[in-house]
């Protein structure tokens, strides 16, 4: 196949698109100092157009392979056994039966394990993503109950869960902490998030709140949650000679890999990870013992493995978020100004690994105050390693503040918008550094007034409809803008003028691949049929994590450098018989599938023709994108006011929610069509938060007692009502292409704007997630 082809059929299917405007050369001019960035400060071409997923045909006829779905000649199926005890040692496994069973290729424990060495918990260097720094399966350590103790392969799934069920396991228990409370005894250590320490003090706060005219002092409480994405984790798995293969469901390919390396002894081009479909990630889709173990199970047995978990298996080996409990204080003068803003507490983990739920990171930056303390401390528990879920910190961390702020409201009888907006800050009140962009008022006001903020009663239960009491709350959402160092973009232009775009980034349903493919269209003055993308696989360059919602700005980054750089190539293949003879970089821009000067755009040349006369299949070039300077100088957010109406039936408690509108500044909005996707997931994964999610342990056993999505409920079709989604779109100067990210700011808040409209609704406070029906009928 030629080149040209070859870009033609990668990637994705071709849309029609609209044309981009004459787009001048980026400077990195998000970075102080640089050019301004014109394409930034004007709506034109194909950003800001909504755009159908480019993956969306794939996935509705079902030819979009999921990790699951490679089937590899002579593959066989893993299951999985999990330990029922939360800590102690495996005395034996008698496994004959289940070496017996029909179509069993091996039963794989501790005892025959090949040696391996545990992986790097992630924080510990830029490509350590372990959840824990366990060995994985190398001794008779149990360190959580639902550690897998044995794996089993068969030549069908049914076998090797029939199989496994026939093993028998005894073990010798040991002392173990199950429960908060018990692991609180233990006495709370300074949380550390990213090597950073959780604490920010500025002044007496403690004094200040003595001091306050008027104050807010409640705890708040957050359970346990796990990780629910519609598609289990699953790895197809083969070793061809020394080279691992691994066809995964991953949100993070290039440091994954480099993990399961580093796990094998292998080098870093040893392994290929590929992950091209994702059933969605919310932080979960890492690595776990799963890949290891699959990995480890086909080198022990010379056969490609599958391994699926169930949905009871996600529940045993994949994290979520933990148990939190926090402090938030607020003292005020008469004004509702805020004199001290205290927000502390308790988040559990486990004592191999590294993630302690950072709830106060969105505090940080959320209000001014005269003073400030917060911190968060963590407690042990012998339990599943907890991890990133979806708006890690700020989740639960807004549950907690935006809940004390509306009781603040309620003791100064004062409009909790209002409240929010006098304490507005006007530089970042931690760090000192200012805002590059913050419109959050501009959010309240186009809220409210779409909302029908106006028509709600300040005065709690008030307004009843039968038996049901309504009300309306609001909260304020904020999660940070990231981009991490390490992205890299592959332009291939072909003689044809099409364009293959090659990421080392992640589609987990959210529409990246529809994006990336816009961006560069739009930086290459391409029309979008003509633009391929391609992604999650390690044999792309650059590494380039799906979290932190801060992809979409890393993956610019580097296409803007890549861009730069075939613009400079393309010139000088052009030559001086070009009309664009003599120009540079600087002086030209892409359009129209060409590049043409900034001051005469009559002096033009098609990609095609300068391809042509050079004689040229295509062009390649690979940059990447520049360090992220920007977070150094400016404090960086997207920011939402979240809306909500909620019905409390009188009778029996049950809280339905009836309206939810959420008004987010987020920069410039690349695709609405998307983005309004993204925005509203985040917003149900809130409600669930609020009225539904929570992890039931076994605080005697530390066994999770409701792995399955019978028992641990998550919202469905008819719990969800119209969600109305508005943005301010107005551009961040400061980012690659003025936009913020948009995956994790719509949950923020969400659960507080829910808690505070239950409140209005009823005159009943619940500071303890989720607002069950029990809660509000005491
Ligand atoms: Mo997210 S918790 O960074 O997938």
């Amino acid at each position: 196949m030629s080149i040209v082809d070859t870009i033609k059929n990668a990637g994705q299917a071709a849309v029609q698109g609209a044309m981009a405007k004459l787009v001048p050369l980026a400077p990195d001019s998000w970075i102080p100092g640089g050019v301004p960035d014109p394409l930034i400060r004007q709506q034109h071409g194909v950003i800001g157009t909504s755009v159908s997923r480019l993956d969306g045909t794939f996935k509705v006829q079902g030819t979009a392979r999921f990790a699951a779905e490679f089937a590899i000649p002579g593959m066989t199926y893993a299951a999985l056994a999990y330990s029922t005890i939360a800590r102690g040692r495996i005395t034996a496994i008698a496994t004959q039966a289940a070496e017996a069973a029909p179509g069993v290729v091996l039963v794989m424990t501790h005892l025959n394990a090949p040696r391996m060495n545990a992986p790097a918990v992630f924080g510990s260097s830029p490509t350590a993503v372990g959840p824990s720094d366990l060995p994985i399966m190398q001794d008779d350590r149990v360190h959580w109950n639902g550690q897998p103790i044995a794996l089993v392969l068969a030549e069908t799934q049914e076998q090797a869960d029939h199989a496994v069920s026939l093993l028998v396991t005894t073990y010798a228990e040991e002392l173990s902490i199950t429960s908060f409370a018990a692991a609180k005894a233990e006495g709370p250590k300074p949380g550390l998030f990213m090597g950073q320490p959780l604490v920010n003090e500025i002044g007496d706060a403690d004094a200040m709140l003595e001091a306050a005219p008027h104050r807010v002092d409640h705890v708040y409480r957050t359970p346990w949650h796990n990780h629910n994405a519609i598609e289990p984790h699953a790895a197809t798995i083969v070793w061809e000679d020394d080279r691992l293969i691994l066809h995964d469901a991953s949100q993070m390919v290039a440091a994954q890999a480099q993990t399961i390396a580093d796990v094998f002894d292998l080098k870093t081009d040893q392994v290929r990870l590929t992950s091209p479909y994702v059933g969605g990630g919310f932080g979960g889709k890492g690595l776990w013992d799963h890949q290891i173990l699959g990995a480890a199970a086909a080198r022990l047995a010379g056969r490609a493995v599958r391994i699926t978990l169930s949905r009871e298996g996600v529940y045993r080996i994949v994290g979520g978020r933990s148990l939190t409990e926090q402090r938030v204080a607020i003292g005020a003068d008469a004004d509702g100004r805020f004199k001290a803003l205290l927000h502390t507490g308790v988040a559990a983990m486990t004592p191999h690994n590294n993630m302690p739920e950072p709830f106060i990171l969105g505090t940080r930056a959320g209000y001014a105050a005269d003073s400030i303390r917060l911190s968060v401390e963590t407690v042990k528990m012998n339990m599943l390693a907890n991890t990133f879920m979806r708006a890690p910190g700020e989740s639960v961390g807004t549950f907690a503040l935006e809940s004390a702020i509306d009781e603040l409201a309620v003791a100064l009888d004062m409009d909790p918008i209002a409240l929010r907006l006098r304490n507005e800050p006007d530089k970042d009140p931690t760090s000192g550094l200012p805002f590059s962009s913050r419109h959050i008022i501009e959010a309240w006001r186009t809220g409210a007034e779409r909302f029908g903020w106006a028509g709600r009663s300040n005065v709690p239960g008030t307004r009843r409809e039968g038996e049901w009491l309504v009300g309306m709350g609001c909260a304020t959402g904020t999660y940070p803008y990231y981009r991490m160092p390490g992205a890299v973009a592959r332009i291939t232009l072909g003689a044809d003028g099409h364009a293959l775009v090659e990421v080392s980034a992640h589609e987990m349903g959210m529409g990246t691949s529809t994006t990336t493919a816009m961006v560069a269209a739009d930086r290459l003055g391409l029309p979008l049929d003509h633009v391929s993308v391609a992604y999650g696989d390690t044999l792309i360059p650059g590494a380039i994590m799906a979290g932190g919602s801060q992809q979409t700005a890393a993956i610019g980054a580097a296409v803007i450098a890549a861009h730069n750089a075939l613009v400079a190539d393309l010139l000088k293949l052009a030559g001086n018989d070009s009309p664009l003879a003599g120009l540079s970089a600087k002086d030209v821009g892409s359009e129209d599938g060409g590049l043409a000067s900034l001051e005469d755009p009559t002096r033009r040349e098609s990609y095609v023709s300068i391809l042509a006369r050079a004689q040229r299949d295509a062009v390649m070039v690979t940059e990447a994108g520049s360090p992220p300077l920007e977070l150094m100088h400016w404090s960086m957010h997207s920011h939402s006011a979240i809306f909500c109406e909620v019905r409390v039936n009188a009778v029996t408690g049950e809280t339905r929610v009836a309206r939810v509108l959420g008004s987010f500044d987020c920069g410039r909005i690349l695709n609405p069509k998307t983005a309004r996707s993204q925005f509203r997931g985040g917003i149900i994964m809130g409600l669930g938060m609020a009225l539904m999610e929570e992890t039931q342990f076994d605080e005697r056993k530390g066994r999770i007692m409701n792995p399955s999505l019978a028992e641990y409920h998550v919202p469905v079709h008819l719990d969800v009502p119209e969600i109305d989604v508005i943005w301010t779109d107005i551009p961040d100067p400061h980012t690659p292409m003025g936009a913020h990210g948009i995956g994790e700011i719509g949950i923020t808040g969400v659960a507080a704007a829910v808690a505070n409209a239950v409140y209005n609704a009823t005159g009943k406070r619940v500071r303890d997630l989720p607002l069950t029906l029990d809660k509000l009928l005491d």
